[in-house]
């Protein structure tokens, strides 16, 4: 490992040269504008991953953006495989006036990479793959055969992932899944996430009078559509945070007493995080902790909402429209279609008859618990600590990675989060940035990984 760990620190200046290059790419899955960017992106992906080494490098089409494939698979049967997930598209820019330099301008100030994609997720892709060079460049081998695939649309919920792993089963047959695509605790807390939300994203349509009308002549006699909507999100939730859609908490796994004790243990600085938020007060469900709530409970957040008139000024309008997105975050074993169908079928009994209601689903994705003592996950234990000098902690993480349940489902391989972001990087915001000394560190721990993975043998059913 010497070797491997002197190649990582003399290299590390061109490995961030490099993600650099990865970064100007504006990967933007959403927007139909940057279709041949989000191609071009995986192509980039596609070139790296030959230079590394890995064989078969492949990008598969999909309806939308492409899926890239790599792989090395000499190690031997008695060696773990894995699949190293990640994905290379990221999020819209908006509101772009509140960057502090262009987001596809990557620059380095006080030791981070500011840019678009840095922690969400390139810079954790690119430490995956500079692993894999780490030891292809010094022993011409890798230590366990590995997969990797990096797909394009990870931030418009996986569209068409799903079905590219069913239809390619055998191709990506593996031990274990590895991400890097969550976050560490905190600076110098190296942590490993077992615990990932799913999703529900649901928008509310309103309908009122047939078009805008003077707000003089018809207000108090026609409903307002705004108003409407105002009432139906107020109903959503109980001033105490519950959520109060019928059904919503049945299938809801709480945490056991032993997972709440480890939970209190987690060294959470909460008059820090009011301080880092400029908050007064934190806010959500009655009887658990923040850490808590932003984790391991349900939630449902209104994510945008429009209607009638905002511009400079006053308009006195009675609007014909209205309309609102909200998202629910979902604990494992919660499904999205079952709290789509509750949620529709609560936001119609509590709407007022004077409008029309109309509900949709955008998208969803279930949640995912990793299993805490598999071999694998002893395994970044161990790597995690050499890299990082501390134990790392384990914990839940509010944020969705839909694929995750699918690779457990259909590949049935269980997933190992090793992520290297922090809580405040700012992914899908302003000035998203992820710290080099993690990106250092983090190419670190995956060689190391790699190499405890290797100790586990596959012949004894992974019992080493
Ligand atoms: N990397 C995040 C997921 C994440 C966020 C994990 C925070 C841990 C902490 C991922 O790229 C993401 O943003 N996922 C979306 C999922 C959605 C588009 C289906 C999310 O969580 O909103
Ligand atoms: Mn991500
Ligand atoms: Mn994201």
């Amino acid at each position: 490992m010497d070797k491997i760990l002197s190649y990582i620190d003399s290299n590390i200046g061109s490995f961030t040269e490099q993600l650099k290059d990865f970064l100007r790419i504006p990967s933007i899955s959403t927007n139909p504008d940057n279709r041949g960017d989000v191609r071009k992106c995986a192509q980039y992906v596609e070139e790296r991953m030959k230079e590394v080494g890995l064989e078969n490098v492949m990008i598969f089409d999909t309806p939308l953006h492409p899926i890239v494939f790599g792989e090395w698979l000499h190690a031997g049967g008695d060696k773990p495989t894995i699949l190293i997930y990640g994905h290379y598209d990221v999020q819209p820019v908006d509101p772009i006036d509140l960057w502090t330099d262009p987001p596809f301008e990557p620059v380095i100030k006080d030791g981070k990479i500011f840019a678009r994609g840095a922690v969400d997720d390139k810079g954790q892709v690119f430490l995956q793959l500079k692993s894999i060079e780490a030891h292809m460049k010094n022993n011409g081998a890798l230590p366990v055969n590995v997969k990797f695939i990096v797909e394009g649309e990870e931030e418009i919920g996986s569209v068409n992932l799903e079905k590219f792993i069913i239809d390619h089963k055998d191709l990506l047959k593996c031990d274990y899944v590895v991400v890097s695509d969550t976050s560490m605790f905190g600076k110098g807390i190296p942590s490993i996430c077992y615990g990932l939300r799913g999703l529900a994203y649901m928008q509310i349509n309103v309908t009122g009078p047939n078009r805008d009308l003077h707000s003089g002549s018809y207000g108090g006699g026609v409903d307002n559509p705004i108003n409407a909507l105002a009432h139906i999100i107020s109903k959503l939730k109980d001033d105490k945070g519950k959520i109060l859609i019928d059904g919503f908490y049945d299938d809801v796994i709480d945490m056991t007493s032993e997972e709440r004790d480890e939970y209190s243990k987690l060294p959470f600085d909460e008059i820090k995080y009011k301080e880092g938020l400029d908050i007064d007060e934190v806010f959500g469900e009655e009887g658990y902790s923040t850490l808590e709530r932003v984790s391991a409970r349900p939630t449902l957040d209104c994510n945008g909402i429009w209607g009638g008139f905002s511009g400079e000024g006053a308009k006195t309008v009675l609007p014909s429209k209205a309309g609102a997105k909200v998202s629910m975050r979902l604990v494992p074993n919660q499904h999205p279609e079952k709290i789509e169908k509750l949620f529709e079928k609560y936001v119609m009994k509590i709407a007022p008859k004077s409008v029309k209601v109309e509900v949709k689903s955008l998208h969803g994705g279930m949640g995912a618990l990793t299993p805490l003592d598999s071999p694998a996950m002893k395994a970044a234990v161990s790597a995690m600590e050499m890299a990082y000098g501390a134990r790392p902690l384990f914990t839940r993480e509010g944020g969705s990675i839909p694929v995750v349940n699918v690779f457990q489902t259909i590949l049935n391989a269980p997933t190992i989060l090793l992520g290297f972001g922090l809580p405040d990087e700012n992914p899908h915001s302003p000035d998203e940035h992820f710290d080099l000394e993690n990106f250092h560190k983090g190419i670190k721990t995956c060689a190391h990984y790699l190499n405890e993975l290797s100790k586990i043998n596959m012949k004894n059913n992974g019992k080493n």
